[in-house]
């Protein structure tokens, strides 16, 4: 994540959660953001200013007196040169406070004062009968329609031994969120994407099966870059260790039937399919009831396969795809004549962008390398961690995308194989 440039007012109200702010405040500067944190009186008593001033590297405001300011005007100063305001966490309190345009304390009054069309992101943290309390509902949809960003909450145990929703997000999942409205290029705004990604696993018995060591990671990282991009996604994984990306759909299957079944419900409202999956090309004729068991006889069981049905090149030949209205990409993991082999796929799946790897150099690893092949060739990626990657690629499918008007066109036509 790069959030180099970016500056961000990180705010903090009373609450337990206040130990998860000084995390994200490090995953911020990390990430290359500078910060200025902001506490309440309450926000104090749970955390000093200075373990966020040593985390942040800036003094920390807490007091609209603050004679600092040349002008004494600390509530206007501080946020006229952020890029977006962050609460985290915002309390029942802090949430009633903006929902009535309080002014009496720091932090509200720059909220209040901030220029219209900079992003106040709230992260709330409450027992969780105050979050479901009438009143702070109530609260919630005043400020959303005032123009704040709610980001949620998480579920779970509580501070006070509780349990139920009112959680602050976990650090990571803030700095995901954050990251997200902190860009203002979205190349794939109002877009649909549809992503598979893992492998797939076939099952010979109840306890057997086929797969590969595809790790999902690329098909992830591919989910992740095309929300931060603005698009609203739906992810089709096999069977993978990886945690949900933040505001992404997530459909989790075993098999390439279930996979295609999973693409095929969803494939119609997609403007964009990413076909990320190692699908199996074989799948066991049969799936044995029971384990099939050692019969003393030294023989290993014969098993007889059959061909799994290509799914992107299903998706790929529909009307909708064919027309440009479901923009399609492939993968293609080869072991030599990467160019060769990727530009035939291309042409033999009928999508307009096929993206070409090293199976070996690419399956479980952190990093990868990519050929893009399109009708006008081939340009090979850098070597790069994969959700930089991803980025790129999300980049040049938003790039490549016909315009909303401009589907069936002759220029899109040439771009896909007949
Ligand atoms: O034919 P091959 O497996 O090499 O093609 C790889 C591309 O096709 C990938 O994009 C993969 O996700 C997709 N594919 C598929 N269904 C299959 C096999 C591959 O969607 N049964």
């Amino acid at each position: 994540m790069d959030l180099s440039g970016k500056h961000l007012v990180l705010g903090l109200s009373g609450g337990i959660a206040c130990y998860k702010s000084a995390e994200l405040c490090r995953g911020l500067i990390k990430a290359g953001a500078t910060v200025q944190v902001v506490m309440t009186e309450a926000a104090e008593r749970f955390i000093t200013p200075v373990t966020m001033q040593a985390l942040s590297g800036r003094a920390v405001y807490g007091s609209q007196w603050d004679a600092r300011e040349g002008n004494n005007m600390p509530h206007i100063n501080l946020s006229r040169e952020a890029d977006a305001i962050a609460i985290a966490p915002c309390s029942a309190d802090f949430v009633a406070r903006l929902a009535q345009g309080r002014a009496d304390e720091l932090l509200s009054l720059l909220c209040l004062a901030r220029p219209s069309g900079l992003p106040l992101l709230l992260a709330p943290a409450m027992n969780r009968e105050m979050w479901a309390h009438p009143a702070t509902q109530r609260n919630l949809a005043q400020v959303r329609a005032d123009g704040a960003v709610v980001l949620g909450v998480g579920t779970g145990a509580q501070a006070c031994g509780e349990t139920g929703d009112g959680r602050m997000l976990e650090p990571d999942e803030l700095l995901e969120d954050i990251a997200v409205h902190l860009r203002t290029d979205r190349p794939l705004a109002g877009r649909r994407v549809l992503i598979t990604a893992g492998p797939t696993f076939e099952a010979i018995d109840p306890v057997r099966g086929i797969t590969n060591h595809s790790s999902g990671k690329m098909g992830f990282a591919i989910a992740r870059a095309a929300r931060a991009a603005g698009a609203e996604v739906v992810l089709v994984a096999g069977p993978v260790a990886l945690a949900t990306p933040r505001g992404v759909r997530r459909i989790d299957v075993q098999s390439a039937l279930q996979m295609q079944a999973a693409v095929q419900a969803e494939a119609d409202a997609a403007d964009v399919f990413v076909a990320a999956a190692a699908v199996a090309d074989w799948r066991p004729a049969r799936a044995h009831d029971a384990k099939i068991k050692k019969d003393g006889s030294g023989r290993p069981p014969a098993l007889e396969f059959v061909e799994n049905p290509d799914i992107l090149h299903g998706v790929a030949r529909s009307p909708r795809a064919r027309s440009g209205a479901l923009y399609c990409v492939g993968f293609a993991a080869e072991t030599h004549d990467l160019e060769i082999h990727a530009a035939a796929k291309r042409l033999r799946k009928g999508v307009p962008l096929l993206v070409g790897n090293i199976g070996p150099a690419a399956f479980g690893r952190d990093d990868n390398q990519l050929l893009l092949v399109d009708a006008d060739g081939a340009r090979p990626t850098a070597r790069a961690p994969k959700e930089a990657l991803a980025t790129e690629l999300v980049a040049e499918i938003a790039r490549r995308m016909p315009a909303r008007t401009g589907f069936d066109t002759p220029d899109f036509q040439r771009t896909i194989a007949r």
